[in-house]
């Protein structure tokens, strides 16, 4: 209790947003309850944790040194999708889970004063998705923030940020108890250690869904990767062998539309209608402008402006900050 109220205070005076998973397998024996009636204190323990939890409960320390913002330069020049600590390390009283194929986890984040659209900060922005990667495979580590694409995405594991949520309401202040995102083991997972990266996708993307998207099964091409945590799974009880986890049919094929943006589409060179070009006979930086698409070259090296879809290197750039304007969206 007493956790949540400096959290509250914390929060009040920090203007940046950001979440991680606190937990991988959580167990809440009254979340209808609490949810029905968030006054109620949410009964839940933890049976498995993200990796290198050394300051497991201790909110400040965490939103301070383990959290990890994937698209701030300055913090992430090599663009790992991990934190460099978060290594597959799990110290006594904060262990690994362990789960069954077809075993349901109830992952737990942080709201952090972002599970509503018309509360919180900031105000009318989308709480986004929450939503798991995998490299196919056991024992195969997702190294860099380029692999979170649509390929090593876990078919189905992607949930609305809020959707599963205790949230408590009193006057125009919300206290975010706990915010689950429920997910089932596949039944492809081999016995043994699979690595996974949760990702809260909250910054928007240039690239936009199919007409047909369903958000209940289909990635979400519209929201970039903001915030990231790892963990892993030991899989035990597993009668599946070998095979590449990821090659469903349905997701075979399949790319970020950002490709086909790349090579076909048209774009105004320097943002100016008179000075079109198309695919990759533009400059790399691609931005979004309602239908349009605007495209800039690199300037010392990178997008000049942030919210860029990198063509050249096939890349979701960093978001625009809070002071910049993604250009003429
Ligand atoms: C990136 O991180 C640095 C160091 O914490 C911070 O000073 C800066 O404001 C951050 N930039 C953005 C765009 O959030
Ligand atoms: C998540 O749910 C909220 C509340 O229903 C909704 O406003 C928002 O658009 C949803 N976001 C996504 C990405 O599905």
């Amino acid at each position: 209790m007493k956790l949540q109220l400096v959290s509250l205070i914390f929060l009040a005076v920090s203007a940046s947003a950001h979440s991680w998973l606190e937990c991988v397998d959580t167990h809440v024996s009254n979340l209808e309850a609490a949810k029905a009636n968030p006054e109620l204190e949410v009964q839940q323990t933890c049976k498995g944790y993200p990796r290198n939890k050394v300051n497991n409960g201790d909110w400040i320390q965490e939103s301070k040194t383990y959290l990890w913002d994937l698209n701030n330069d300055s913090l992430n020049p090599d663009g790992l999708a991990c934190r460099p600590s978060q290594t597959n390390n799990y110290p006594s009283g904060v262990p690994m889970t362990t789960a069954k194929p077809g075993q349901t986890l109830r992952l737990r984040h942080w709201g952090n004063g972002h599970s509503r659209y018309d509360m919180g900060s900031p105000l009318n922005k989308d709480p986004g998705v929450v939503r798991l990667y995998h490299r196919g495979m056991k024992e195969a580590e997702i190294r860099l923030k380029s692999e979170l694409t649509e390929q090593n995405w876990v078919k189905g594991a992607q949930a609305n940020f809020s959707a599963n949520a205790v949230i408590q309401i009193t006057g125009n202040k919300m206290n975010e108890k706990a915010n689950y995102f429920d997910w089932t083991v596949p039944t492809n997972f081999e016995n043994g250690r699979h690595m996974m990266v949760w990702a809260w996708g909250w910054g928007s993307a240039v690239t936009s869904n199919p007409p047909n998207f369903n958000p209940t099964t289909d990635y979400n091409n519209a929201l970039m990767n903001s915030w990231t945590t790892c963990f892993d799974i030991m899989v035990e009880g597993s009668s599946a062998t070998g095979s590449d986890s990821r090659s469903s049919p349905s997701s075979a094929g399949s790319h970020a539309p950002a490709t086909s943006i790349c090579s076909s589409k048209k774009c105004n060179r320097g943002g100016m209608a008179a000075n079109s070009c198309t695919g990759s006979d533009c400059p790399p930086c691609w931005y979004a402008a309602g239908e349009k698409y605007n495209c800039f070259d690199y300037k010392d090296g990178k997008c000049p402006f942030g919210g860029a879809y990198d063509c050249k290197k096939n890349l979701q750039a960093r978001g625009a900050t809070r002071f910049e304007r993604t250009p003429f969206e």
